[in-house]
């Protein structure tokens, strides 16, 4: 009986909370449930096949559906791919750039600017050629490959570049971890972080001049922005240490503190 009385209350709260939560992770769900998903959902074939792969994508993952892309009005079933309300459709080879690029325009300056953004017109490769449409993940190294980068001239020049970013790669990646053990140690590490993603950006957008000798030349830079964070994050190791003795003294001198409390009141009580 007495347990039950205990438990009932328990239940409801669990209860509650999972109707709680539930509702909290539904109401996104909802919310990008548009006329272009509900619409294509029941098209045949390549007009329904965009929704599975988009499903996988870092896009879907941060909100970007498919009117962010193509256009349109995502709210109006019968508009919906109306040119007035902003519907761009499909984009030619060339177009692809542009429209990536309207969102990704740090990107598009370096892409355009290079080899490859040169060579678009005579089948040079756009974003999607290396990033795939609607599956796209997040961007590695790991998209420099063999497979990747050598249907259109031979790999040893995509391994050049490959090798010069690397290092810089793995440095970065060492200090996200350190940043991240860090802060688990209730240390603040925003601002550290906040310079390592403005440096994890303009790094990783690098790679598309498809420049050796410029890759090589920005390499010192950034191992220069990188040693001085990673300076932060020592300095705030070194105080995370220097913490800890301060909280052991202030333990040993509680516990003197009690000790005493017990003599004094032995000998009060003694005493009486
Ligand atoms: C009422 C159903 C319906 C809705 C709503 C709808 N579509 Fe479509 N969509 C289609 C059909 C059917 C086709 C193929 C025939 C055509 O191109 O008109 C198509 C084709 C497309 C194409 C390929 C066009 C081409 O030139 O090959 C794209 C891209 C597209 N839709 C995106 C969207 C987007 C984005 C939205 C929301 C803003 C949307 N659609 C809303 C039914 C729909
Ligand atoms: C990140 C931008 C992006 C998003 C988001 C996106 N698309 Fe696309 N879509 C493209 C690009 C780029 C192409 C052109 C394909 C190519 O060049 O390979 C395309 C092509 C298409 C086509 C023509 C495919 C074919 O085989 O004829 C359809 C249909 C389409 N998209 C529908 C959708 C629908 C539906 C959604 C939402 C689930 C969506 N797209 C989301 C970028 C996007
Ligand atoms: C409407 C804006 C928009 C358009 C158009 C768009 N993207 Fe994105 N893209 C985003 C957002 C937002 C993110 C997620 C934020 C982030 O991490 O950069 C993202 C992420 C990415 C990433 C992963 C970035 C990373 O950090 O690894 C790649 C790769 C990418 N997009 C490629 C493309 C390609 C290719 C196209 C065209 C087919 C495209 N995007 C069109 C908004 C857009
Ligand atoms: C669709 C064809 C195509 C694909 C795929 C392709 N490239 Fe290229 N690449 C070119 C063309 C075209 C050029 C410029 C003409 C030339 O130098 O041969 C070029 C040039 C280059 C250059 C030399 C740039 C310069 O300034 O000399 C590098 C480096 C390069 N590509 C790397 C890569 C990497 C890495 C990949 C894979 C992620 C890749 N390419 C995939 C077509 C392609
Ligand atoms: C030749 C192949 C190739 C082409 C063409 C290409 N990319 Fe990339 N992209 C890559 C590779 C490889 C990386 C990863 C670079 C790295 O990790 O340093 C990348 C990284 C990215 C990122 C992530 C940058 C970040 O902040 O982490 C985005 C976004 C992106 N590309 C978008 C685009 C867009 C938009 C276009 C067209 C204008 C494009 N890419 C063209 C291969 C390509």
């Amino acid at each position: 009986m007495r347990s039950q009385t205990i438990h009932m209350p328990v239940k409801a709260a669990v209860i509650a909370c999972c109707l709680f939560f539930a509702l909290f992770a539904a109401a996104p769900a909802f919310a990008e449930e548009t006329v272009c998903l509900q619409c294509h959902a029941g098209q045949p074939g390549h007009l329904s096949e965009p929704i599975g792969l988009w499903e996988m994508s870092v896009h879907k993952e941060n909100g970007v559906s498919c009117h962010d892309c193509h256009g349109g009005d995502p709210t109006d079933f019968a508009m919906a791919m109306s040119p007035e309300r902003g519907f761009v459709g499909v984009p030619s080879h060339e177009e692809v750039p542009a429209f990536c690029g309207k969102c990704h325009v740090g990107v598009k300056e370096d892409y355009s600017a290079s080899a490859h953004g040169k060579a678009l017109a005579a089948g040079g490769p756009n974003c999607v050629t290396c990033h795939g449409n609607h599956k796209v993940k997040r961007a590695s190294l790991d998209l420099i490959n063999q497979d990747a980068c050598s249907s259109c001239h031979d790999y040893g020049r995509a391994a050049d570049m490959k090798e010069a970013l690397v290092a810089t790669d793995n440095r970065i990646a060492a200090l996200e971890k350190e940043l991240q053990a860090l802060h688990d140690k209730g240390i603040a590490t925003r601002e550290m972080e906040g310079r390592l993603f403005a440096l994890r950006n303009d790094f990783h957008r690098l790679f598309h001049s498809v420049d050796v000798d410029l890759v090589i030349e920005k390499t010192a830079g950034f191992q220069q922005r990188l040693d001085e964070i990673a300076a932060l994050a020592s300095a705030d190791q070194e105080d995370l240490g220097q913490r800890k003795v301060v909280g052991a003294v202030i333990v040993v001198l509680l516990v003197l503190a009690g000790i005493l409390l017990l003599m004094l009141k032995r000998t009060y009580e003694g005493g009486d």
